[in-house]
């Protein structure tokens, strides 16, 4: 059980019912006092001098990757800190060395940020790009991927958690045709990390992206782990090299190679404070929690005359993000009175997922209301009250 008190670290929530996090999350106090300690007792840069500011700095970041590591049960690999999960996509999608004709599949359940990079390498590289189609409640079926995972394919990316429907991948299925074919796994764990246990080697995937931002952490974090450092780094400079000639480079070993330039030192030092929040609450316990206020979310709101509610209904299929549609209202006109009549902040629109939501036959997209670990009943009902009395007027 996840105690009521933690809600007095997150300050917002006495103002707001906040219902967002699939978007970003809040940062509890914890994960802010460790940042303004960075500032204000031994800010410095890391991996470059020797004072004793630096040494400090230096150990804590380093201290960082291996706070999230474990988080990610990552024993091994690589593990490098990027500015959310769009970056973590698009430094394999550029890092990796492609030939015209390998296949890349993918899904139309993906955010745009793993599907853009994937198209981009169709138009510009000549990639075979085979995107499969999930059923209305967003349900992909292993027996797709048996068939568009060719012996040519070189990588399947595919999220773990829908955005928009909230359902949750196969993946671990999805992993097992790939390693068979001999296709790498990239695994878009955004809207899952933050929410329930996740081990990389359970997943069995080769690449894992998430942000920082979505898991009590703050904006502009987020992660890249790699089984094998199998791509080129993105950016060269600063740090991410051994030994510099006017006629070459010998780069870094270990995550510096993939961080070139100064990186988010407080941001990373926030997101290891936050791995270690998530840790003592316990992502079982979060998971559960989440589940049973998904449930009754979904129970209240598909009850509602004029509402329609997307994607799976059985609460162990999905993650705690509930998309709903309101009757002769556009989803920002929903979002809005939410926020005007009873101070509910949800997300509306596409959700970055344009070609899933006109799939879905609404290319208004939808309301979206979405839990965390610091959600509580109350929000919940309040909710359910309030779609109630918007569909009522409707
Ligand atoms: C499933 C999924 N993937 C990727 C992203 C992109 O995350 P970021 O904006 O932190 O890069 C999001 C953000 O909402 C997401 O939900």
């Amino acid at each position: 059980m996840i105690p009521p008190a933690i809600r007095e670290d997150f300050p917002i929530l006495s103002e707001v019912c906040y219902l967002d996090s699939a978007a970003t999350s809040l940062s509890p106090e914890p994960v802010l006092a460790a940042m303004a300690e960075f500032e204000h007792v031994y800010r410095a840069n890391v991996g470059r001098g020797v004072h004793r500011l630096a040494q400090v700095a230096t150990q804590k970041y380093w201290d960082a990757h291996q706070k999230v590591r474990r988080f990610i049960g990552a024993g091994g690999g690589e593990l490098v800190f990027t500015r959310n999960t769009t970056e973590a996509i698009n430094m394999v999608a550029l890092g990796l060395p492609w030939k015209k004709g390998d296949r890349v599949v993918t899904t139309l359940l993906e955010h745009h940020s793993n599907l853009l990079p994937w198209m981009r390498l169709r138009d510009r590289q000549g990639i075979d790009l085979a995107i499969i189609t999930p059923g209305a409640d967003g349900t992909l079926d292993p027996d797709d991927f048996r068939e568009a995972v060719t012996p040519g394919t070189r990588l399947v990316a595919v999220t773990h958690a829908s955005n928009v429907l909230g359902n949750l991948v196969p993946v671990r299925e999805i992993g097992e045709i790939c390693r068979d074919r001999g296709a790498l796994l990239l695994v878009d764990g955004a809207q899952s990390v933050p929410h329930l246990p996740v081990d990389v080697g359970e997943l069995g995937c080769d690449f894992l992206c998430f942000s920082g931002h979505k898991m009590l952490g703050p904006t502009g974090t987020g992660v890249l782990w790699m089984k094998r450092p199998v791509i080129e780094p993105l950016l060269l400079g600063g740090g991410s090299v051994e030994q510099v000639t006017a006629s070459g480079y010998t780069l870094t070993k270990g995550y510096a190679r993939y961080e070139g330039g100064t990186p988010n030192i407080a941001g990373a030092i926030g997101l290891a404070r936050a791995v270690e929040y998530l840790e003592a609450i316990g992502m079982e316990d979060a998971r559960k929690h989440e589940q049973a206020l998904t449930k009754r979310m979904l129970d209240g709101i598909s009850g509602i005359g004029g509402v329609t509610v997307y994607g799976p209904r059985a609460e162990a299929d999905r993650i705690g993000v509930v998309s709903f549609t309101v009757k002769g209202l556009h989803p920002h006109e929903v979002a809005e009175m939410l926020d005007n009549e009873a101070d509910i902040m949800v997300r509306s629109g596409h959700h970055c997922c344009m070609p899933l939501v006109t799939r879905l036959g609404v290319p208004d997209g939808t309301v979206r209301a979405s839990l965390h670990c610091y959600s509580n009943g109350d929000d919940v009902e309040r909710l359910i009250g309030a779609v109630d009395g918007i569909a009522r007027g409707a």
